[in-house]
């Protein structure tokens, strides 16, 4: 069994992206002395999974900055798509969440960061996030790509903890109450 982790940044009101995808108010106000945790957090993962949505944006960047295997669920991205110095750490997978873990398991991967909106919403609807760190901006953006979408039932979150850091992000902890799920 997998557990699917989140660790996201959104904006007060909720979307982890503008509509276009622009990130520019999280990266403003990402204050480097700060440490939100997420070395700490990618350390403890055996492998990445997001979609084509956050995998078109993160190629966009200068460098490729994820230290461990990345799958990217798609049904129009293929293999070939991947440039060649990336082809042995991303691997393109048409697959259902369900499919998808399966693969994960067959790799050995136990704890399974889950990024990416759309992704994440579809993994939570088929009960495979274990546990959220969702970090606010204070900043209400008023339209973007949402975070959470909709769901058939409530999923239930048992809080962990919550952290103020004087940049003004509030980092909150949660795991899934599985009864719910
Ligand atoms: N704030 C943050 O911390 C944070 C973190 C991550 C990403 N982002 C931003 O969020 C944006 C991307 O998020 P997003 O929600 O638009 O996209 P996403 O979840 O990364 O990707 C969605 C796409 O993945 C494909 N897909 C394949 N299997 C899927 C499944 N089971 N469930 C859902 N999608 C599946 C679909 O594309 P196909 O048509 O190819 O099948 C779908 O359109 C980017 O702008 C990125 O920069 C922000």
């Amino acid at each position: 069994m997998i557990s699917g982790r989140v660790f996201i940044a959104t904006s007060l009101d909720g979307y982890i992206a503008r509509e276009n995808g622009d990130i520019e108010w999280l990266i403003s106000r990402d204050d480097p002395a700060e440490d939100h945790g997420y070395n700490s957090f990618i350390g403890s993962i055996d492998g990445i999974v997001f979609g084509r949505g956050t995998y078109e944006a993160v190629i966009k960047m200068e460098s490729w900055f994820y230290s461990k295997p990345v799958v990217v669920l798609s049904q129009s991205l293929m293999q070939e798509d991947i440039p060649d110095h990336l082809k042995t750490k991303v691997h393109v997978l048409n697959a259902s969440p369900s499919e998808a873990v399966r693969y994960f398991a067959s790799k050995g991967w136990k704890n399974v960061y889950v990024d990416g909106g759309k992704v994440i919403q579809s993994f939570l609807r088929e009960g495979l996030i274990s546990e959220m760190t969702i970090t606010q901006v204070p900043v209400l953006l008023g339209s973007g790509r949402p975070l959470f979408g909709p769901l058939k039932n409530d999923i239930s979150l048992i809080h962990l903890e919550t952290v103020a850091f004087p940049s003004g992000l509030v980092q909150s902890k949660y795991r899934v109450d599985r009864k719910t799920t």
